[in-house]
């Protein structure tokens, strides 16, 4: 015969673990546990009710009382456990900031138009099959200078007046004054043929004016392959100002001197009404540069050349003054 006990046990837990399911919020929650296995609860009162069975019988039903508290006691922590979620879920909910500005009158921004010139430039020498790769700001003395072919000292360093960070020897460790210490970064870590792009900041330690900043922009370009000449330079640097700048633009080199190319010029730009914009400098790298590449200057020749990005952003909408790239006059950057 069964355990009349045992069945009103099973009976009273089930209904104990539905009550506690079916709390709304954690204080139903406290209610309903204290209900269900407080001091007056029905599960109490059989509890207490036990000590007249017999000893086989009180056993039994104390078994099933032990594993309906356990039952009671899970559907507790389960449901305070989802009872908190919704809790910390409507919390973040309604303190959550919308930082969003959605103004139907306009539209909700667009690049800096440095960073427009700068992915244009970009644009046009993948169309001519470089590759875009980029180096560190923060540059040692060797591929700043000493691996570019300037000594220590060597007027060229005067030229390019340094800030100097304070880390390992004095002097060692420099903001890079230009991008060509990325054509020794990338020869160390590519063999020719080199067909790369190198956009990038740089700085120098420069009183700003209309015409100069301390953080300003460059872009460099680095071919090294088997019988690369001046020819090709020439020819990539007009091909480029037609692409950039738009037929009816040219291009000019002037012989000149850097240290890393030899020999080496300075190119500058002819708008179709005849005048002439003065860009950049460029050359055939340096043998010791190459070898300081780890690239055999018997073997490959190379071309290199650089020019400044901001001044050409800011001619392209007529800003006579450099220092508006870093206005923050929404009045002045809406208009681009
Ligand atoms: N790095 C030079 C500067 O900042 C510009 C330059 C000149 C880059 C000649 C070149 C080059 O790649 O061949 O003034």
């Amino acid at each position: 015969m069964g355990n009349p006990a045992t069945d009103e046990i099973e009976q009273l837990g089930a209904a104990a673990v539905d009550r506690i399911t079916g709390a709304a919020d954690l204080d139903a929650l406290a209610a309903a546990l204290a209900e269900v296995t407080g001091k007056g609860s029905p599960l109490a009162g059989v509890k207490r009710s036990l000590g007249g069975l017999d000893a086989d019988a009180r056993r039994e039903a104390g078994q099933v009382l032990n594993r309906v508290n356990g039952d009671i006691g899970r559907a507790a922590a389960d449901r305070r456990a989802e009872l908190e979620a919704a809790v910390r879920a409507e919390r973040l909910a309604a303190e959550r900031l919308d930082l969003t500005e959605v103004r139907p009158d306009r539209s909700v921004g667009h690049l800096h138009l440095v960073t427009q010139a700068m992915e244009e430039l970009e644009d046009v020498f993948v169309g001519m099959g470089f590759t875009v790769a980029e180096g560190p700001e923060v540059e040692d003395d060797w591929h700043n200078f000493t691996g570019l072919n300037i000594p220590a000292y060597h007027p060229a360093r005067d030229m390019q007046d340094t800030f100097f960070v304070d880390l390992g020897e004095p002097g060692d460790v420099v903001l890079r004054t230009h991008t060509s210490p990325v054509q020794l970064r990338v020869m160390e870590r590519q063999a020719p043929p080199i067909y790369v792009v190198v956009p990038g900041r740089v700085h120098r330690n420069e009183a700003r004016d209309a015409t100069h900043l301390a953080t300003f922009h460059q872009i460099e370009a680095l071919v090294v392959d088997e019988g690369i000449t001046f020819g090709h330079l020439a020819g990539t640097i007009e091909a480029f100002t037609r692409a950039y700048f738009g037929e009816g633009f040219g291009s000019r080199l002037r012989p000149s001197y850097f240290p890393f190319t030899e020999p080496s010029a300075e190119f500058d730009i002819r708008r179709p009404d005849g005048t002439w914009l003065e860009l950049g400098g460029c050359g055939m790298v340096h043998p010791t540069v190459l070898a300081n590449g780890g690239i055999d200057p018997e073997r490959y020749t190379g071309f290199a050349f650089g020019f400044g990005i901001d001044r050409l952003a800011l001619a392209r909408h007529g800003i006579p003054d450099l220092r508006e790239i870093l206005s923050v006059d929404v009045r002045l950057l809406e208009q681009f």
